[in-house]
């Protein structure tokens, strides 16, 4: 095969992988390349072409699914591509095709556990939700059916939300000291979709988002599927370090700080009123757009965290994002985003453009319980017994972990961040204990720096599954750490 001059060109929105097809292809139907025409080894392609035998790899596989191109042993790849060649039977490649969608799959433990959690045979030790035995189950149906005399249509919402829900949330924000008007507020499916929203409407391609490893949200590629990258920032005790974030020019417009500082996720971690403040300082010195997810701020135990960034910051550099998921219900798909209206607007254009608005029936469900008070009341309730599940699963952590790990107590939320103080496989204390019907989340998923830690929930499972599980998970590490 002749030597091929061009080459893909890296600086355009067409991914090389598809400029490779295509120039391959027309080679094919113009008959420059005829039927028996022999391609070149996939190392030399890769090296005419300049890119990585796996993008040639990929080409050549899309190639033969449509019939242009095949392997033959010992004749290496030819053209079978003639005039008479009929490609109106042939099927999609699904698999390339969902190879180079924008969207990156999850990584596989979390498909994985996202699976796991949904099957009732396990016991669930790492989901970050409450038990069912906490829902509210009576006050929801008296909710039900007070909204049901209420519904005499259901058009579609203003994309913003639903105006009373977002004057309850306004209000409800107020006793954070959090002083916005409905205007400020986005009403979003879950707080997932805030953050998925923050990253297609308020940062480019090629962006940074720094962010305390680790953190819920490597365990997503919300942010990597559109370009972002995350930067993995070390915590100490009081939360995110932010002394760590290497500013430089080349960062400047184009990042931001993501962080959980009440009750972070996994860690539990709660930062202190002085690191807030330190951390809002940095942000106006440096310009920086400041991500506050405060999913779990009503799931204080203790005490209350301190106050939320977004009251007090001096700029508006702050977007606040908050949920009913860890506190009602996940499957409301009730969160919201609180910023400056021109950015609720913009928001609220893509997220228009994204689902015409969240489900009418949930706002109308989350807005019954925030106009009466019935959400205060009730999160009195679910601090009670969190406090219960919490000691309970520590007392059983001093029982059975206490010379194989060590852990903070958290003051609120749902997790408890274990390290693994001696030398084993999380991978494989994962796979043991999901044979023995427990489901725990490697530390990992989290942060690739931590291999020897574990998150556990002390919310979902029952008092007598967290006994028995922990006291399982040290018989487990025990018996891992003789392998070793
Ligand atoms: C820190 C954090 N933010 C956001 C979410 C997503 O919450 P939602 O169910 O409201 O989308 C989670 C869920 O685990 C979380 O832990």
């Amino acid at each position: 095969m002749s030597k091929n001059h061009w080459k893909p060109n890296k600086e355009t929105n067409v991914s090389v992988y598809q400029q490779i097809f295509i120039y391959i292809k027309n080679k094919i139907i113009s008959g420059e390349w005829p039927d028996g025409f022999k391609l070149s080894s996939q190392r030399k392609l890769a090296d005419e072409f300049d890119v990585n035998r796996s993008t040639i790899v990929t080409v050549l596989e899309e190639l033969k699914s449509y019939g242009f191109i095949e392997t033959k042993k010992g004749s290496g790849t030819l053209v079978t591509y003639n005039e008479e060649s009929d490609f109106s039977l042939r099927t999609i490649n699904w698999d390339s095709l969902i190879q180079s969608s924008i969207y990156e799959s999850n990584n596989r433990v979390v498909q994985d556990i996202n699976d796991f959690e949904l099957e009732e045979q396990f016991i669930q030790l790492g989901k970050g939700e409450l038990s069912p035995s906490l829902f509210p189950k009576s006050t929801m149906s008296q909710v039900l059916s007070s909204i049901s005399n209420k519904v005499n249509y259901l058009g579609y919402e203003e994309a913003r939300g639903f105006r009373p829900l977002r004057k309850a949330i306004a209000h409800h924000l107020r006793n954070h000291s959090i002083d916005v008007s409905e205007n400020s507020v986005l009403i979003t499916s879950g707080a997932l979709q805030a953050l998925q929203l923050i990253s297609l409407g308020l940062l480019k391609t090629g962006s940074t988002v720094f962010l305390g490893e680790p953190s819920y949200l490597f365990s997503l590629k919300v942010f990597q599927s559109v370009g972002i990258s995350l930067y993995g920032i070390n915590m100490d005790k009081y939360g995110l370090n932010f002394l760590d974030i290497p500013y430089s020019k080349k960062y400047e417009n184009r990042s931001a700080i993501y962080c959980i500082p009440s009750f972070h996720n996994p860690t539990g971690i709660t930062m202190p009123s002085f690191r807030r403040k330190d951390l809002l300082k940095m942000s106006e010195q440096h310009n920086l757009l400041v991500i506050e997810d405060d999913v779990y701020r009503d799931l204080w135990i203790d005490t209350p965290p301190p106050q939320p960034l977004k009251s007090m910051e001096k700029t508006n550099n702050v977007v606040y994002i908050g949920s009913l998921s860890k506190t009602l219900s996940p499957g409301l798909r009730i969160g919201w985003v609180v910023a400056n209206e021109q950015v609720i607007n913009h928001l609220a254009d893509i997220k228009s453009q994204t689902d015409y608005g969240t489900s009418s029936i949930s706002q109308l469900i989350a807005y019954e319980w925030l106009k009466d008070n019935l959400y205060r009341d009730y999160l009195i309730e679910i601090r009670r017994e969190l406090k219960f599940k919490r000691e309970i699963m520590i007392s059983s952590l001093h029982q059975h972990l206490s010379s194989l790990a060590s852990w903070d107590i958290p003051k609120g939320g749902l997790f408890i961040w274990i390290k693994i103080e001696v030398n084993i496989s999380i991978q494989r204390l994962y796979l043991d204990m999901l044979n023995e019907g427990v489901l725990i989340n490697p530390g990992y998923i989290y942060g690739k720096r931590y291999r020897n830690y574990i998150r556990l929930s002390f919310s979902y499972a029952s008092e007598d599954e967290i006994r028995h599980s922990i006291s399982l998970l040290g018989k487990k590490i025990r018996s891992l750490s003789k392998l070793s």
